[in-house]
């Protein structure tokens, strides 16, 4: 019965369509009358007039944002199937979200569509093995850690506790502890995925391995996860964790660098130890000049760190803190909580330029900052940008053959990425755009290298395919040949599609 309604529909999806023009709500609202009776009990259909429609649609970025004519908050991993089959019929197009920070301005290309809203996909179970979790698509970090965590268990996620899992992970997935256990990728064991079509397979070594090899670095191009067999691991007994905190005026800025090249060591950083540096505008510091927030983040006690740490405080912080946490408290004390500034969504425009690299170049750096510096006092609609250099440890996400997935850049230890932040205002997106593309040629420059990788999961959209997946031709060419094959109609190619 369904397949015939299903079939009629499609026969008359070009009547529909073709008397408007385009897209309309009436479309939409036809769309949600037929798909309601095929959704399960918890699921809903929410429209623009509704005060939850917002809740389900904000952004963490309104830059280049979707648009949604209709929200279907999903309740099981079948109502994503059900969903996807009738906009098809519709012709109506859709968007898997669940953390909303997905900022890469090709989502606009979504119009009038359909947001199939995974919020409530949010099980995890752990396996009777212990070494695996079937974690559902839409889960926050958050959820996943503290699930675990009950349980004595962690794994890998990204930090901001209100980014899902599974977004990172589809095109890298940097997290505390990749060091120790590779990229939020690496832990995919199997993964159930609906289809453009609206099927469901099942993807994993054994099952679907060039999708599978596809999906770990180019995910975002092929289907939606509903559920994940992701790997698990026993937290270490006694684990404890410090966070330390300093800040830094410009003029330390070569030595800072200097300092973190060796911390990194050329891909060799202790897997206890990851670092971020970021610059930005903090008046308490430095009135005049963009200043150093560095945040050290170490898997020990504060005599454990203190190799590191006593070397940050010798070259003359303006200030420092220091403070023991477990390991789901460390969200906290990074500004990444769920109440805290990563997690919070409003009419802001969001422009990020990351390039990863091996080690800093301090002419670059110190290049790079001025630029940032510069803008972010000539135009003050954009003196709350953050310019980001993350140092993780690489030693697992290294000891991963660099072919055995589609995530192009495990030879890079640095990820850094001016992220600038205004007011919706054209002329400072284009003032934005223009630093930012002028920074990332002045890292390029400083690594000698013409070839750039720009990490997906932050790119603006302003960047080559083969800046976002690689530049060996037979990344691309692969890449090309499973996208005809899993997507042929180019559903899903509103995050960094693959052409
Ligand atoms: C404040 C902040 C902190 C961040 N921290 C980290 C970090 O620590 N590590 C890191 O690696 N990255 C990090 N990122 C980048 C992050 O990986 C991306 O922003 C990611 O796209 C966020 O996913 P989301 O689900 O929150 O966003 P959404 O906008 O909901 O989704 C992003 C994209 O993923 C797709 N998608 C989401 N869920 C699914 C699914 N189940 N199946 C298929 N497609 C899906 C969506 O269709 C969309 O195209 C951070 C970003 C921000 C803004
Ligand atoms: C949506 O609503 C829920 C419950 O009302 C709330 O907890 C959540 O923070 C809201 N989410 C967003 C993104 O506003
Ligand atoms: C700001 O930085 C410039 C160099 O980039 C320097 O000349 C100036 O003294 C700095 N201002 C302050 C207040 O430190
Ligand atoms: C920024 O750079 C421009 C061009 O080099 C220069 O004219 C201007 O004085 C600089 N402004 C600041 C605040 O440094
Ligand atoms: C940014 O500029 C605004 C307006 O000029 C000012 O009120 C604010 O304090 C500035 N913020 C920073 C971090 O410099
Ligand atoms: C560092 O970057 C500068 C350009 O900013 C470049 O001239 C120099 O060659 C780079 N150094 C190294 C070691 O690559």
């Amino acid at each position: 019965m369904r397949r015939f309604i299903l079939n009629l529909l499609g026969a008359l999806t070009p009547l529909v369509i073709g008397a408007s023009g385009s897209c309309t709500e009436e479309t939409a609202r036809a769309f949600a009358t037929e798909l309601q009776s095929s959704l399960s009990e918890n699921a809903r259909i929410i429209f623009p007039e509704s005060v939850d429609f917002s809740n389900a649609t904000v952004r963490w970025s309104t830059y280049g944002q979707p648009t949604f004519a209709v929200v279907v908050e999903v309740a099981t991993e079948d109502d994503v199937s059900e969903t996807v089959k009738f906009a098809n019929a519709y012709a109506l197009p859709f968007l898997a979200t669940s953390g909303h920070h997905g900022a890469i301005k090709t989502l606009a290309g979504v119009n009038c569509g359909v947001n199939i809203y995974l919020r409530k996909l949010n099980k995890v179970e752990v396996q009777a093995d212990g070494q695996t979790a079937i974690i559902q698509g839409g889960i926050y970090t958050r959820e996943v850690t503290d699930a675990l965590w009950e349980v004595g268990k962690w794994t890998v996620t990204g930090v901001c506790e209100c980014t899902s899992l599974m977004g990172p992970a589809l095109g890298g997935g940097h997290g505390w502890n990749q060091g120790r256990y590779g990229l939020g990728l690496d832990q995919f064991v199997e993964v159930n995925l609906v289809l453009g079509d609206g099927s469901s397979i099942t993807v994993s070594d054994d099952s679907n391995p060039e999708l599978f090899w596809a999906l770990r670095g180019a995910g975002h191009n092929f289907g939606i996860i509903t559920s994940v067999r992701y790997r698990i691991y026993d937290v270490p007994k006694d684990n404890t964790w410090t966070v330390a905190t300093y800040k830094y005026t410009q003029d330390k800025l070569e030595s800072v660098f200097g300092l973190l090249n060796e911390f990194t060591a050329g891909g060799e950083q202790p897997i206890e130890l990851r670092y971020w540096a970021d610059f930005l505008r903090d008046a308490s510091v430095d009135p005049a000049n963009a200043s150093i927030l560095l945040f050290l983040v170490y898997e020990g006690t504060e005599d454990q760190a203190s190799p590191y740490t006593s070397q940050l405080v010798a070259l003359g912080p303006a200030t420092v803190s220091s403070q023991p946490t477990d390991y789901p408290g460390i969200a906290q004390l990074t500004l990444n909580g769920k109440n805290q500034g990563s997690c919070t969504y409003s009419d802001t425009h969001r422009l990020r330029f990351p390039i990863g690299i091996r080690s800093f170049n301090l002419t670059a750096q110190r290049k790079a900052f001025n630029l940032f510096n510069n803008v972010t006092q000539t135009y003050p609609g954009l003196n709350g940008s953050v310019f980001l250099n993350e140092g993780y440890s690489v030693k697992a996400v290294q000891q991963i053959p660099p072919d055995s997935t589609a995530y192009p850049e495990r030879f890079n230890n640095l990820l850094l990425s001016a992220n600038f932040r205004n007011a919706p205002d054209p002329f400072l997106d284009q003032v934005a755009t223009e630093a930012g593309l002028a920074i990332r040629a002045i890292l390029l420059e400083g690594t000698g290298s013409s070839e750039m990788n720009t990490y997906v999961n932050y790119v603006v959209g302003e960047e080559t395919l083969e800046d976002w997946y690689g530049h060996e031709e037979w990344r691309i060419a692969k890449l090309r040949a499973l996208k005809s094959k899993y997507d042929p109609d180019h559903k899903f190619s509103f995050y960094a599609p693959i052409q």
